[in-house]
């Protein structure tokens, strides 16, 4: 079966206009910030692919390794109908659970949904072909705000890879899993991916990486602010910066104006004093407890939680109650 045409729940101008919105607020705020999401065009996309090939960066290799082992035993214990992801990006470590749901049977639909429409047009694509007889319906759209538009019916799983919650802020993140909670019908599931509390040692070096390609992800951002608003940045006057915060246990993705600057965007002069920093990203790492805790809050019941052998990161399966 070939995938279907892209739903496009996020058109260009309301894209537009959410990017507007964002960069006036946090370009304004003091300290000045960025959501994580406008990295995300077709080579920021590309980029984060190339993060999760990168040695310093273990996410995606502990992650596969934990779908790897269970992917059987989701299959069989969720006995989904279909299987919605979220930030699905290339949709890679995916196959494992297609895979398992193919060797069990049921499995009717893929609906990947993501901000960026490059990365679905390709996943979708190739999904499609490599598994015939599944219906691949992908959905151009925001986890903040798109989750009533998710299909109806039947058994679901929904599955939110990466670690990806993790670069919501808390409150953003309650808001996030209560919206979830409130799409799913009780008995449906949620299999959901996060970066367990390590040594910044090994935490830091995976957001600054020594062949620099987190660097140049984090300064794509400034990319697509150019191209997308016609704003000014010089990209390469910005520093990448990767801090640890010890108490909100999360890396701080910023970028350094190394020197003093004035950058014309919409109808702002935005000024930047040599040394200041903005931020662009955060990613929270997890306790186990921690993650029971804001799902059981959100009204699910985490059934099961694994982790990799080195217990870097961890995987839960929770019902919707
Ligand atoms: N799930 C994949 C990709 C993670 S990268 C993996 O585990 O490797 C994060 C993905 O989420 C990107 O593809 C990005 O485009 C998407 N994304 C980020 N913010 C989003 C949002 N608000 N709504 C939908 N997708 C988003
Ligand atoms: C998508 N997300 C889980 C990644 C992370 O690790 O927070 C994005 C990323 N940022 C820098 N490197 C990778």
């Amino acid at each position: 079966m070939s995938a279907e045409p892209l739903e496009i729940h996020l058109e260009e101008q309301d894209l537009g206009r959410s990017l507007r919105h964002d960069v006036r607020v946090g370009l304004t705020a003091d300290p000045k910030w960025l959501p994580p999401k406008w990295f995300y065009d077709a080579r920021g996309s590309e980029l984060f692919e190339e993060i999760t090939r990168l040695p310093e960066y273990y996410p995606t290799r502990a992650e596969r390794a934990i779908l790897a082992g269970r992917a059987g035993l989701v299959a069989e214990l969720t006995g989904a109908k279909t299987l919605i992801e979220l930030g699905s990006g290339s949709s890679e470590k995916t196959r494992l659970l297609l895979d398992a749901f193919t060797r069990r049977g049921g499995l009717g639909t893929f609906v990947p949904l993501d901000v960026s429409d490059s990365a679905l047009r390709r996943s979708t694509a190739q999904i499609a072909d490599d598994y015939p007889g599944l219906r691949v319906r992908g959905i151009v759209g925001d986890f903040t705000r798109h989750l009533d538009r998710l299909p109806a019916g039947g058994r679901r799983l929904v599955v939110f890879l990466g670690g990806t919650i993790g670069n919501l802020l808390p409150a953003e993140r309650a808001n996030f899993l209560a919206a979830m909670r409130a799409a799913l019908e009780s008995g449906d599931w949620l299999l959901i991916g996060t970066d367990l509390v390590k040594d910044p040692a090994v935490v830091v070096p995976a957001y600054d990486d020594a062949a620099g390609v987190t660097a140049e992800f984090n300064r794509n951002v400034l990319r697509v602010l150019n191209r997308e608003l016609g704003a000014d940045f010089d990209p390469e006057a910005f520093t990448h910066v990767a801090h640890w915060d010890p108490e909100r246990e999360w890396i701080e993705m910023r970028l350094r104006a190394e020197r003093p600057m004035r950058v014309r965007v919409l109808d702002l002069t935005v000024e930047f004093a040599a040394g200041e920093e903005l931020r662009t990203e955060v990613s929270a790492k997890f306790r186990p407890a921690g993650v029971a805790a804001e799902l059981a809050a959100a009204g699910f019941v985490a059934e099961a939680f694994w982790t990799d052998p080195d217990a870097l990161f961890g995987v839960t399966l929770a019902r919707a109650d």
